[in-house]
């Protein structure tokens, strides 16, 4: 099948006979040869002169195949009748007679519309010949693309006067000849009486003024080598409302701006893709005032920009240059709508403090660490911010900027995807959305009052134990008493031989002291002078603590005798407490602990730290000093007696 296709294609080459197709959905062709497409448009309102594609839709057209390059007279009258747009391909220089023919066989009243060549080789005097031939038909948009000037260019006659043209869009032209007068061309293009003219990848290094009031709307001249001194001090343009420059060799912004304040209807300038830069010495910064579209964008444009903007501009590209800070010093844009700084260096988000009315931003791809929230506040009127891409550090100052994602309620483009931590290393990759601080870690205020708050409860709670529960009369004890028996056992192992030196430690409260002396000791030494009685005055050791004194005498003592008395638990009990509260020797079952209650003592008068001597009086039986004479004699014989039982060293003393 494969083979019998290509011998058709060729039998179709060779045979130079014209196959008409008539289509009635345009498909994409596979044979590209065609010279000739007619179609029939349905003609738009607004033709859109920036892209210059013609509408495919609704078309209705004929294609032709022809191997010579030629074209055939037969099928003119099919397009004449048939089609508004007529598109031409693959002329070479001895098909230009046809052409020509085909051409002339248009008038003004003629149906067709939009006509476009392909691929064209011809001489410049036959370029011009063409160019003046469809002037005056009903032609209103003629493209040319791809053509190659042959032969030498001279100064040609052109008549402009009377013509339907409207736009001339010519791209990429090459030229075969090398010496010939630039003015000579340009003077054909620049005296056109349309409204728009397009001439571009085309290397065209200048284009002259107008020598009188111009009609162009729309001047396009992509991709060429047009330097600052085009349209210098041209004052012939002043219906002009587009000029796209986009793509040239132009350097001084100041130029480019003193250029456009000549042409008093000027909207839209795209000078992108250039050269541009904007020295602040230059200091005499002009722009058309109506200029209301700015494209700035790929140049070589610094900070000082910024001082060299059109004052009322509205909608301003400034994206791909090397702006580092938007300048806090420079003029207001009221106007200013929509500014695009992505692909720049700037490090932090620019406020609205210049441009009031600002309500679309870009930002994106810069080097902002963390965008500041003030940038909310002095933008009221911001619809849309683009701030993706930049290398977020997520800290505490991220977060209102978070948190304003959250209240804007969309405003923030890209989000949550194009926001991403950068810094610091762990959080690397997370997404902003995902990234919380809790408000207290990042709240310096905050964390002071609850630390302070904290530090106040602990210190009250406390200092209310302390006061409750006596902690620090126990912790005073505590560390004394570990002191003694630290001392006690370090520093006299001899102690130890000598244990048990006394038949009994006497404690009592000083007040007692009287009926101590004169009664008790008299009564327990009276006998034979054998018992041993460890007493404060006489047998304390001086230089050692009062309980470090006494934990040696019961320690070296069979038996304690305790005085109890009001007295007694007010100044003396303190020392023992604790003391007995961790011996065991001195538990509820032990013999050694003889207590002697001298005056009757009020529970209120006990302490409530006092647990030990509560429980000692509520568990063990106590010898009451009895009040009447009569009854002291079974007193004393009960004392000794609890006394001299289980009193091992009795049988040597005796
Ligand atoms: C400015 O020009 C660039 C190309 O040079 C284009 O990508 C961009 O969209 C233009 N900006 C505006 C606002 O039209």
């Amino acid at each position: 099948m494969a083979g019998n296709r290509g011998s058709l294609t060729t039998f179709l080459f060779c045979s130079c006979v014209f196959i008409l197709t008539l289509w009635n959905n345009i498909k994409p062709s596979d044979e590209h040869e065609f010279i000739a497409k007619y179609s029939s448009t349905v003609p738009k309102d607004h033709f859109d002169y920036e892209t210059k594609i013609l509408p495919t839709s609704h078309t209705k057209g004929l294609q032709f195949v022809s191997a010579d390059n030629r074209i055939n007279h037969a099928s003119w009258d099919v397009v004449h009748n048939t089609s508004d747009s007529l598109e031409l391909a693959n002329i070479s220089e001895n098909g230009i007679g046809d052409l020509m023919e085909l051409l002339s066989t248009y008038n003004k009243t003629s149906k067709i519309k939009n006509f476009t060549l392909t691929n064209i080789t011809i001489s410049w005097i036959n370029f011009i010949k063409v160019l003046q031939i469809v002037w005056h038909t009903s032609i209103e948009y003629f493209n040319i693309y791809n053509i190659k000037l042959l032969s030498k260019i001279e100064k040609q006659y052109f008549n402009y006067s009377g013509t339907s043209m409207k736009a001339l869009t010519i791209k990429n032209v090459s030229i075969e000849v090398f010496y010939f007068s630039q003015d000579d061309v340009y003077s054909i293009f620049s005296e056109m009486n349309i409204e728009a003219l397009t001439i571009s990848d085309s290397k065209i290094i200048h284009m002259l003024c107008p020598s009188k009031t111009s009609p162009f709307l729309f001047l396009n001249f992509s991709n060429n080598d047009l330097t600052d001194t085009v349209f210098e001090r041209c004052n012939s343009l002043v219906l002009l409302e587009t000029l796209i420059m986009q793509r040239n060799q132009l350097k001084k912004l100041s130029k480019v701006g003193l250029m456009t304040s000549e042409m008093k209807s000027l909207t839209y300038v795209d000078i992108s893709r250039n050269l541009l830069y904007y020295d602040e010495d230059e200091n005499h910064c002009h722009w058309a005032e109506t200029l209301a579209k700015l494209n700035l964008s790929s140049n070589k444009l610094t900070d000082s920009v910024f001082g060299c903007l059109p004052l009322n501009v509205q909608i301003l590209d400034l994206q791909n240059n090397q702006i580092r800070i938007v300048p806090k010093d420079i003029t207001e844009l009221k106007a200013l709508k929509e500014l695009n700084i992505a692909f720049n260096r700037l490090t932090e988000l620019p406020g609205c403090s210049h441009f009031m009315g600002l309500e679309l931003l870009n930002i994106e791809e810069n080097s902002i660490l963390t965008p500041s929230s003030d940038f909310f506040h002095s933008c009221k009127n911001i619809k849309e911010l683009r701030g993706g891409h930049n290398p977020f550090q997520c800290s505490c100052e991220l977060r209102d900027f978070i948190s304003f994602e959250k209240k804007s309620g969309g405003k923030l483009v890209g989000w949550p995807e194009s926001y991403v931590c950068e810094y610091p290393d762990g959080l690397k990759g997370t997404q902003l959305k995902d990234f919380h601080l809790s408000e207290l870690s990042c709240n310096t205020t905050l964390l002071l009052v609850v630390a302070l708050v904290v530090t106040v409860v602990v210190v009250a709670v406390t200092s209310f134990l302390c006061i409750y529960f006596d902690i620090t009369w126990y912790l005073k004890m505590m560390w004394q008493w570990a002191q003694t028996k630290r001392r006690v056992q370090n520093s006299h192992p001899e102690d130890l031989q000598s244990i048990l030196q006394f038949h009994a430690f006497i404690s009592y409260s000083e007040r007692d002291s009287l009926w101590v002396k004169s009664h008790l000791i008299p009564n327990l030494e009276k006998e034979d002078g054998s018992v041993q009685i460890c007493l404060h005055e006489r047998n304390f050791v001086p230089g050692k603590s009062i309980v470090e004194n006494i934990i040696n005498c019961i320690e070296k003592s069979h038996k304690s005798i305790f005085v109890l008395s009001p007295n007694f638990v007010q100044s003396e009990w303190c020392h023992y407490e604790l003391y007995f509260a961790h011996h065991k020797l001195f538990s509820e079952n032990s013999n050694s602990l003889i207590l002697i209650l001298l005056e009757p003592i009020p529970q209120y008068l006990i302490p409530a730290r006092y647990h030990k001597l509560k429980s000692l009086m509520s568990k063990r039986t106590y010898l009451e000093w009895p009040k009447e004479k009569s009854k002291h004699g079974l007193f004393w014989a009960n004392l000794r007696a609890a006394i001299n039982i289980n009193l091992p060293i009795s049988a040597n003393v005796v």
